[in-house]
């Protein structure tokens, strides 16, 4: 038997605030009126991403770039590796860089850190949960979808060990409501 979960933002919700993040961003950009390079961080933000594009009135390119990081993901995890590069040129463009869910910060400081050495116009962080309070160091969520205080979330793109991602919800586990 699966571990019991219970369900922390359902479908109807997270659908609810990816549309208002959606016109919150082509508002912004539109006023840029430069084209945008939005980037998918896999695996976690692929469903997410899926169904915040689709809601951008905008001109747009997507990428995706995949960070791996060590140890177990439950426990803090400073070592970040960039394991799959764009596809797509960003220097002099626009980048909205878009997470599941931003916790400590390393992992959007280490890709931040990596892309403005390619002289983009810009980058801006969109992240599906912000951990706000568990930050360790100086990482700003330009979007964020949700804030979140404590806990380990799995479902809509999100994992436990690679499982659960499929879930159309986003959960927690019962007994392990206090993980983080
Ligand atoms: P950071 O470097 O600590 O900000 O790590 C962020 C990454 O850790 C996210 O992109 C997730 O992949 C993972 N992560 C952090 N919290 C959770 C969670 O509650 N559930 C699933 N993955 C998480
Ligand atoms: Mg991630």
């Amino acid at each position: 038997m699966d571990t019991p979960m219970q369900v922390v933002y359902s479908q109807e919700q997270i659908a609810q605030r990816i549309q208002t993040l959606g016109t919150t961003i082509s508002a912004a950009y539109r006023e840029i009126q430069e084209p945008l390079v939005a980037v998918c961080v896999l695996k976690g933000a692929f469903v997410f991403f899926s169904d915040l594009v689709r809601g951008l009135d905008l001109d747009l390119e997507i990428d995706f770039v995949r960070l791996a990081s060590y140890g177990q993901q439950t426990e803090r995890h400073f070592k970040v590796q960039f394991t799959k590069d764009l596809e797509t040129s960003i220097t002099d463009r626009h980048v909205l860089l878009v997470e599941d869910i931003v916790d400590t910060g390393h992992s959007v400081q280490y890709l931040t850190q990596v892309l403005w050495a390619r002289k983009p116009k810009s980058i801006r962080i969109c992240a599906l949960v912000d951990k706000k309070e568990r930050r360790e160091v100086n990482v700003h969520v330009d979007y964020p979808g949700f804030d979140l205080a404590k806990g380990f979330i799995v479902g809509y793109g999100l994992d436990y060990a690679e499982r659960y991602r499929h879930l159309g919800e986003i959960c927690t586990f019962t007994d392990l409501a206090d993980l983080q």
